[in-house]
């Protein structure tokens, strides 16, 4: 078990717990797990900025799956920069893998009396917020009581940024199971999640479920495709390259282009729509988003659970149209993301749409 928890990682603050049930897991399916730490990068804490240190987790988690007895590993984490550190690691490493996500921190509201309730959640709130405290429009106390709501629990930002879309991400190349990335973290059925990855990697290892074996060029176009429906963050762009290349597929941002041109944007979670991460599992999470854009998926791609997107998408249902909207009614016709080119940029550009 790589274990990104940190003291000053609050989007990890629960995985120290969660490592134990993960534990728990290997023992009832008869392996024995070890928990080896990792470097922690909470997002907005690391200065000058947790960017410069992912190629140093990916390095560190490599290393330390080479360097001691392990058969197999479940990776912890879930920030911006500690999801795709971590699979980096482990794809390069090649044992079998299984992605265990923090989870996004729980939803708040903000009452204020004579104004409607205001749905509140971290990044992206917190800059909009900060913005109308620079304007005067806030107040210093109101900002005070403002960070509480923002942040309500352990668990990672709960709109659509950077850690809720490469926590997605993941899961739709098939390295985490079915449904569980948007398991919000202080919900019961997260330990059970972290269980079952504990009890899923030992089967993993007897088969010998390896990273190589899952992670195909559909895989990678799947998540692409899901980056765009969800209206994901810019700096994914990043990161799912660099995620291709350590699997040897070759993804550019040109594919990145072609593909927001072809899928519409869905979910309408913070910042493209007005909802957060815990609305979007109430709604069906990632399996009922992927059920809704089928059409533009490779379903003959494997998920660590064994079974086959095809397989694992028999009988979702979208659970609330508001949250993953149909295809005739969505947030935005075109994708998520455009890729310009030009003499600012010749080699190219990504951009919110
Ligand atoms: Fe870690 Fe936002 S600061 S997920």
């Amino acid at each position: 078990i790589i274990n990104t928890w940190s003291d000053l990682s609050p989007c990890h603050a629960h995985l120290r717990e969660r490592a134990e049930s993960v534990k728990r897991g290997v023992l009832m399916a008869g392996g024995l797990p070890f928990e080896l730490p990792a470097l922690s990068l909470g997002e907005v804490i690391v200065k000058p900025t947790s960017m410069l240190y992912r190629n140093l987790l990916a390095m560190e988690v490599e290393e330390l799956l080479r360097s001691h007895p392990v058969d197999g590993v479940v990776l912890l984490a879930g920030c911006d920069k500690t999801t795709p550190g971590t699979v980096m690691g482990a794809i390069s490493m090649g044992l079998p893998t299984i992605f265990c996500a923090a989870g996004p921190m729980l939803n708040d509201r903000y009452l204020k009396a004579g104004e409607p309730e205001r749905k509140v959640g971290a990044g992206t709130h917190t800059r909009l917020f900060w913005d109308e405290h620079q304007a005067g429009k806030v107040s210093e106390a109101e900002w005070i009581e403002l960070e509480a709501h923002m942040t309500r629990s352990p668990g990672t930002c709960n709109t659509m940024g950077t850690a809720s879309t490469m926590t997605s991400i993941v899961e739709a190349l098939g390295l985490a199971l079915p449904g569980s990335t948007s398991i919000p973290a202080m919900d019961a059925a997260h330990t059970r999640m972290a269980t079952t990855c504990g009890e899923r990697i030992v089967q993993m290892v007897w088969d010998d479920l390896t990273p190589s074996s899952i992670l195909t060029r559909g895989a990678f176009l799947n998540a692409v495709a899901v980056q765009m429906a969800l209206g994901g963050s810019t700096n994914a762009a990043v990161h799912i390259i660099a995620l291709a290349r350590r699997a040897g597929v070759d993804l550019t941002i040109d594919h990145l282009d072609a593909i927001g041109r072809e899928v519409p944007v869905l979910a309408n979670l913070f910042p493209s729509g007005d909802r957060l991460m815990e609305d979007f599992h109430y709604a069906g999470g990632l399996p009922a988003l992927m059920s809704r854009i089928r059409a533009h998926l490779f379903l003959d791609q494997r998920n660590v659970n064994g079974q086959t997107l095809e397989h694992n998408l028999e009988g979702v249902q979208v659970l609330d149209d508001a949250v993953i909207r149909p295809l005739n009614n969505p947030v935005s016709a075109n994708g998520a993301l455009a890729v310009l080119r030009g003499n600012l940029a010749p080699d190219g550009a990504v951009m919110k749409a």
